[in-house]
């Protein structure tokens, strides 16, 4: 447990905390950060919906998906029971101002006499909404504007359609809480490896002279998931692979992977600026440079496996991607040539997100008993599963013989660190949003900057709607020779 446990008095509030999100990946994360101690001995969580239920059935709710991860063993169900005593349920609609001044009863439990409390909302609603309940807080007058006690909202994506969509978004909530009090969530700089990004590139001295146009020949992104909509077809049916997944997380990853040094490493301001220009850098796409797919139907030992347009909530004939494929080109010195090819999908034959760098091949004939092109150095950073870092080397075969085979040099996690936990990337980004650190949140230039990269093509697609290549569920994605 950290000596310098927090002591401030803080309410947790958690807008829409009868769905999924807040269930399988809001609770269970704030359970981890009370486990390790890092939540203040005064602590409520608060979950406001608008769905009946009272004090118990929510506990009795949040409890299915609370596990002891940091604290197993005999005092497991102890904990769990002190963690949930600090749960309580509120009901009412998103608008209600009043239904607001319910949380805050709730809220003054905790905070009378201690001279109020430190208060983190957390918006786990669709963004139409936001705007309603931000009012709605903003209303019931929950939210510090000043003064030693802090409010902060996460908000989670989709953060609109388009730019113009985003930037309404951003300027609607702005009205409630500043850019400063505003933690926009992309989960995927949660995560482990991507956050190690910055230090495997910085901390290390045999990389940065090498990640440039002179020895890097191509980067691969890749995102790929082998589950289909699993319930979420009527929002996937709007917003497809490209929104869902290319615009924030794929960009986010390409952000950390080429951005220049920051001007201070352990400054959000510096890292997200880092990352501003480097999504600036980056040229627009163009429809025709995109290869959109869509998952069909399979069938497998006799069993068929339903196919995108077979999914509840999904329009009949519907045209959305759920695969994606794009060269994106960063107009700037270090990049200038190299493409980057980002690709993500759902209902392929495996669930795997990586970064493949691959160096520029050793002149071919580089010795003499070489009958071949030497194969080039890659660098692969497996975000998941099973997170690791691997160097692809050409190595003498032993023997006495004089060959060459490619071989890896690996780092897996599980090996390298088999007593360290990997934290969940929702406990990681509420611990830093408690902590007040933004490095891991979205600014809103960078939102804009992402959303300029890929909006020309939504709209062209909007407009003149194409037909995605056909793939079957379960396989590597539409055939490389079927064009699109
Ligand atoms: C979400 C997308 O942001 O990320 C989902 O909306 C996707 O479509 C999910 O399944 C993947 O997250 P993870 O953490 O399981 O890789």
């Amino acid at each position: 447990m950290p000596a310098n446990r927090p002591s401030l008095p803080l309410n947790i509030v958690i807008v829409g905390a009868s769905g999924d999100l807040a269930r399988q990946k809001i609770a269970p994360a704030l359970f981890a950060l009370f486990c390790q101690g890092l939540l203040p001995e005064r602590c409520q969580i608060i979950g406001f919906a608008r769905s009946d239920y009272t004090d118990d059935s929510f506990r009795a709710r949040l409890a299915e998906t609370l596990t002891c991860r940091y604290r197993p063993g005999r005092n497991c169900r102890q904990l769990t029971q002190d963690f949930l005593a600090r749960c309580f349920y509120c009901r009412g609609d998103y608008d209600a101002r009043d239904a607001f001044l319910d949380v805050y009863q709730i809220m003054r439990r905790l905070e009378d006499g201690a001279g109020g409390g430190n208060r983190l909302f957390y918006m786990a609603v669709p963004p139409q909404v936001f705007q309603d309940v931000a009012q709605a807080i903003g209303g019931a007058g929950l939210v510090h504007c000043q003064g030693p006690r802090w409010s902060r909202v996460i908000v989670e994506k989709p953060f609109g359609k388009d730019r113009a969509s985003s930037d309404r978004l951003v300027r609607d909530l702005r009205t409630i809480f500043t850019e400063e009090q505003t933690y926009r969530i992309d989960h995927y700089l949660g995560k482990e490896v991507i956050q190690n990004l910055l230090i495997l590139r910085f901390a290390n001295a045999v990389f940065e002279p090498l990640w440039n146009r002179r020895h890097i020949e191509r980067v691969e992104i890749v995102w790929h998931e082998d589950i289909g909509m699993e319930g979420r077809g009527g929002y996937f049916d709007h917003y497809g692979i490209i929104r869902d997944v290319m615009q924030n997380h794929l960009l986010q990853i390409l952000a950390l992977t080429a951005m220049e040094r920051p001007a201070k490493l352990d400054h959000a301001g510096a890292i997200r600026a880092a990352k501003v220009r480097l999504l600036r850098a980056v040229a627009p796409v163009r429809a025709g440079g995109l290869r959109l797919g869509q998952y069909g139907a399979a069938r497998t030992s006799g069993r068929r496996r339903p196919g995108y347009l077979d999914e509840a909530q999904v329009a009949a004939g519907s045209l959305t991607p759920t695969y994606a494929a794009v060269r994106l080109r960063l107009r700037n010195p270090r990049w200038r040539g190299v493409p980057f090819d980002l690709e993500a999908g759902k209902g392929l034959h495996d669930r795997l997100t990586e970064i493949r760098i691959h160096f520029r091949r050793r002149p071919a004939a580089a010795f003499r008993f070489q009958t071949q092109p030497l194969p080039g150095n890659v660098l692969v950073i497996r975000v998941q599963p099973d997170e690791g870092i691997y160097l692809r080397v050409n190595n003498k075969v032993p023997g006495l013989a004089m060959a060459l085979a490619p071989t890896m040099l690996d780092l897996r996690y599980a090996d390298a660190f088999p007593r360290r936990p990997i934290p969940s990337a929702y406990e990681c980004l509420l611990w830093e949003a408690l902590e007040g650190d933004r490095s891991l949140f979205i600014s809103e230039a960078e939102l804009a900057a992402a959303w300029d990269i890929f909006t020309p093509a939504l709209h062209a697609l909007d407009r003149r709607p194409r037909r995605p290549l056909p793939y079957v569920f379960g396989s590597a994605g539409p055939q490389a020779d079927a064009g699109g």
